[in-house]
């Protein structure tokens, strides 16, 4: 393992103290918040529980809250402007919003490229457009369990109108090479639509490097309180038929953001950047608190040593379910491990997913079995939609001492 603050950052998350025994290790279902977060959360129900738009102080507080928070994401995934950024309830409803807007826009171009990688919530939502004159082309995942950039040039021509994928799977972890696909899509004239809600918290997201044209987060996965995020190209949301009700400003990112949002969860959402950078400046060894100008290299730097270390958490986990015959789905090789994030799933032959998780959930491990909102991967792996795989997602704050524990659960469980 290399030298990760793991220890100290852990003493940063108060629910991981509260909970005692517990092992959080379904973070990929939703990760915990530092203090910091609450802090922020807690001052901003505090100081300034309003409505914003207002001329007094408290009502100036939410605007200015709103601004910095949305400067910060901007500056997180090193969007060109933070007009760039919406703020909102989750990744499925804007997902929606833009599949419902690229929906009035299909001329001609109306294909959409969908994978059997992705969770549903980036499928079910663009697919519903058939009924707007779309046509669907799949693309597929190999038996590595991963998605490769030579099976997507063949899918792609004059009538693509986008690509709907996800930068890594929230069932297999793999990492999906969104680079090389938005180079091919963009190359036939086509959108790239992308859900990083499963890689956000493993590794640094960079719209400009990515070249994508949208991508959507959900910032309860990465340290954050409950909520959403959609940044796309300024030039796209302002063409893109969104809501245009007299009221909501015709300009992104008002035109994104019909209502009223959770302000407080916004203000969680600015110190759950603010936390990443800060592990950045102090792995670089740099004082003082984030600015503007760094917070991008300073979070990404604190991202890059989360791969390192999750690194090693995915080598410990897949060497723990091998030792226990595990059937692992997805990449399980060592020399493929950079390939993934710390998200595997795996069935016990003989034991029911729920009898896994049942006895995990004994020895207070919460790890999750199903679907995972991903039924045509399932099937796809030949498992059945109503029972599925277990799945283990590790986060930084996650350690080898907890990979243990589940291995002596199931070292204990009774196979038919
Ligand atoms: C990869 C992925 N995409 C989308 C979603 C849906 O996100 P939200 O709950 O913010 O709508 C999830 C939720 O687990 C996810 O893992």
């Amino acid at each position: 393992m290399i030298n990760f603050p793991a220890q100290a950052l852990r003493e940063q998350f108060p629910a991981l103290r509260h909970a005692g025994n517990s092992v959080f290790f379904d973070n990929a279902a939703g990760a915990q918040v530092p203090q910091v977060v609450l802090d922020a959360v807690n001052g901003h129900l505090i100081g300034h529980n309003v409505q914003r738009g207002g001329r007094y102080s408290q009502s100036v507080s939410v605007d200015a809250t709103i601004a910095r928070s949305r400067a910060s994401v901007a500056a997180f995934i090193n969007a060109r402007r933070p007009e760039e950024i919406a703020f909102g309830m989750n990744a499925t409803s804007f997902i929606r919003l833009i599949s419902l807007a690229v929906g009035q826009t299909l001329g001609k171009r109306n294909e959409i490229v969908v994978t059997d990688l992705d969770h549903e919530a980036n499928i079910a939502t663009w697919l519903v457009l058939e009924k707007m004159g779309a046509k669907f082309v799949w693309w597929k995942i190999r038996p590595d369990g991963c998605l490769h950039t030579d099976d997507l040039q063949p899918l792609l021509s004059a009538r693509t109108r986008l690509l709907a994928c996800t930068l890594a799977s929230n069932a297999l972890g793999s990492i999906v090479d969104v680079r090389g696909a938005a180079d091919l899509a963009h190359a036939v004239g086509a959108e790239i639509f992308l859900d990083s809600v499963h890689y956000g918290p493993h590794g640094s997201i960079d719209v400009q490097a990515f070249d994508c044209d949208y991508l959507v987060c959900s910032g309860y996965k990465i340290f954050a309180p409950h909520m959403g995020f959609l940044w796309g190209r300024y030039e796209l949301l302002q063409a893109l038929p969104t809501f245009r009700e007299d009221f909501i400003p015709d300009e992104p990112p008002g035109k994104i953001e019909a209502g009223t949002f959770i302000y407080e969860n916004v203000a969680g959402m600015d110190a759950a950047v603010n936390y990443l950078a800060q592990l950045g400046r102090t792995l670089r060894g740099k004082a003082g608190a984030p600015d503007a100008q760094s917070l991008h290299d300073d979070a990404r730097t604190a991202l890059n040593a989360i791969r390192a270390y999750e690194r090693g958490l995915s080598l410990d986990l897949l060497a723990m379910l091998k030792d226990n015959k595990a059937q692992i789905y997805g990449i399980d090789a060592e020399a493929r491990i950079s390939e993934r994030v710390p998200t595997v799933c795996f069935n016990i032959p003989g034991v029911l997913p729920q009898d896994v998780t049942e006895a995990a959930a004994r020895a207070d491990i919460g790890i999750r079995d199903g679907h995972m909102y991903s039924p045509r991967l399932m099937q796809r792996l030949g498992l059945s939609k109503e029972t599925g795989a277990v799945r283990v997602s590790l986060v930084h704050y996650n350690t080898a001492a907890e990979i243990q524990r589940l291995a002596a659960v199931l070292a204990g469980l009774k196979r038919r």
